[in-house]
């Protein structure tokens, strides 16, 4: 079966072959429009919440209807009181389609986070992240285990050793990932003295056809300092485009 999401609905968008913008058909002109190309029973989601939304999803073909939003303010959702509260507000009133709460494309009722995140909403990371916001190695001398040696990351065009962290200043990195999700791959492991070992400082992950690097090592200190293996390091990853 298929569930066919209009963008009316509340949450994350469903979207696999185009960026979910490219996508935002009203739930009204998309579900007859499934049902006529598949042979599969269709179920309908967006802007439903009462028996009059799910007679109109049978009536243009679909199966069955899916409710997201009007679930939230039944007794067994977990959402905060908070939450319920402002679905039954004037404020619900609006709602806006956002990346600031995941990085994907979601329909939230409209708020300040949303207005404040507006400009950086592009840069998210394109997976599920956790950043505790301080994470950080300081001890500029502390080891640097390279995890990944044969990834282009650290060959190409500079073969990269433990050497190329020797003579860094002030720290090793800052902002660090604390967990991130399956689809990164994490290149470099440090701690300071006494601490767990910390690899969310530069991972790795595949994003369509293109790959996406975070790095939290200081490169703006080093660069700053002319620390030579900084420098190596920096070319390699802005070569990675032209990694054999
Ligand atoms: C808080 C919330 C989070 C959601 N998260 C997801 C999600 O992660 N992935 C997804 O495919 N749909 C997600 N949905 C969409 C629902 O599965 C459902 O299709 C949608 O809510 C139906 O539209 P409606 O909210 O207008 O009833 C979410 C919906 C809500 C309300």
């Amino acid at each position: 079966m298929i569930v066919a999401t209009g963008f009316e609905a509340g949450g994350h968008r469903v979207s696999f072959l185009r960026e979910p913008e490219d996508c935002l058909t009203g739930t009204l002109s998309l579900v007859p429009q499934v049902v006529d190309t598949v042979k599969v029973p269709v179920i309908a989601a967006g802007g439903m919440a009462d028996g009059r939304g799910v007679a109109a999803a049978l009536k243009l073909g679909a199966s069955a209807a899916q409710i997201g939003t009007a679930f939230l303010a039944c007794e067994e959702s977990n959402a905060h009181p908070l939450h319920r509260a402002k679905l039954f507000s004037a404020d619900a009133q609006r709602t806006s389609l956002t990346r600031a709460f995941s990085g994907r494309l979601a329909r939230s009722i409209h708020n300040e986070f949303i207005d404040a995140f507006r400009d950086q909403e592009r840069q998210l990371p394109p997976y599920p992240v956790q950043s505790p916001g301080n994470a950080r190695v300081t001890d500029e001398t502390a080891a640097v285990r390279i995890l990944a040696p044969t990834h282009p990351i650290f060959t190409f065009p500079n073969r990269i050793t433990s050497a190329d962290f020797d003579d860094w200043v002030q720290e090793r990195n800052l902002y660090s990932f604390g967990s991130f999700d399956a689809r990164y791959t994490a290149l470099l492991e440090s701690a300071d003295p006494g601490e767990p070992p910390q690899r969310g400082g530069e991972v790795i992950a595949d994003v369509g056809k293109g790959k996406y690097v975070y790095t939290s090592y200081a490169w703006f200190r080093q660069l700053r300092a002319g620390v030579p293996g900084a420098y190596r390091q920096f070319a390699n990853l802005i070569s990675l485009p032209k990694a054999p």
